[in-house]
């Protein structure tokens, strides 16, 4: 989902100097575009009234429920128009500085391979559908659109002052497993979840997690988990507040105040945290019995 496991260290014969490769459209099996489309109808049951505003429009406005997988071309030229960013395959996880330049240039690096149809529910490295299907939307939002942006930039900044397992955690806790506070009520906007039928309903509904109100030093010290259902999501007030405080903070000294404080382990929480929905964590202890 996001830049740690698998990562070769030069790009494939069959790709270029920035790693990117061919989507090979045309290449796609009948039963690859099925799978898409098992997926693709499964979770849109589910989302309206779950995701945020944001990611429903960028469904609609990228025209993304035209059955089979989405031609990133085609898919690009619109978002090229809305916000500036394109759709580019690359084989699977590049390294960080290759993903950062990608991103910092408004171009988001996608898998182009689609899971296997016994991997509907649950897969570890990010596929077509995940990508696609669970980041696109956002870019089709400004607000959001110039975060990434920047996250790309912070990245590359981040590289050089050793600060990556930080600024990682605030991609995992917004990009991939952000939850959005919308007219009164909680929404789901990270791609992890919304790509996800069961953790989508998890999310929002289940009695384990916690739930705690966004401080972006607080994120930045909190470790995740790769394996299951997260314990703790990341509530954020907005978007525009989201973009506001990461532009306006400078991280460097950030960084240096960090590495001084020790990291929080996921189901820990602070006095000074604020708790919108304090977890149960039952989940989690079923599900991990040592
Ligand atoms: N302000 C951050 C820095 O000083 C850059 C950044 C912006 C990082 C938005 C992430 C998201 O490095
Ligand atoms: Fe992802």
């Amino acid at each position: 989902m996001t830049e740690e496991t698998h990562v070769l260290t030069a790009p494939p014969a069959d790709a270029a100097a920035d790693w990117t490769i061919a989507q090979n459209w045309s290449n796609y099996t009948p039963e690859e575009h099925a799978t898409w489309d098992t997926l693709f109808a499964r979770q849109s049951q589910l989302l309206p009234g779950r995701a945020s505003e944001a990611w429903l429009r960028g469904l609609d406005v990228l025209r993304l429920d035209k059955p089979g997988i989405p031609d990133f071309d085609a898919l690009s030229e619109r978002l090229m128009k809305l916000t500036g960013w394109q759709v580019v395959a690359v084989p699977g996880l590049v390294p960080d500085d290759v993903f950062f330049d990608h991103m910092a240039n408004r171009r988001f690096v996608a898998g182009n391979f689609i899971r296997r149809p016994d991997q509907l529910d649950y897969l570890q490295e990010p596929d077509v559908f995940h990508d696609v299907f669970g980041h696109v939307p956002m870019l089709a939002d400004p607000v959001f659109a110039d975060y990434l942006e920047a996250y790309g930039k912070g990245g590359q900044r981040a590289l050089g002052m050793n600060a990556l397992k930080y600024l990682g955690r605030l991609y995992w806790y917004t990009v991939e497993f952000g939850l959005v506070q919308e007219n009164g009520a909680l929404r789901i906007y990270g791609s992890g979840i919304v790509s996800s039928a069961a953790e989508s309903r998890f999310a929002l509904e289940d009695a384990s997690p916690h739930r705690i109100a966004f401080d972006l030093a607080r994120v930045m010290r909190t470790e995740y988990r790769i394996d299951d259902f997260q314990q703790n999501y990341f509530v954020i007030p907005s978007f525009d507040e989201l973009l506001r405080v990461t532009v306006e903070t400078d991280f460097a000294p950030l960084y240096d105040e960090l590495k001084q404080l020790s990291d929080i382990s996921v189901a820990q929480t602070l006095s000074e945290d604020h708790v919108i929905t304090r977890g149960t964590q039952a989940y989690a202890q079923q599900h991990n019995r040592a």
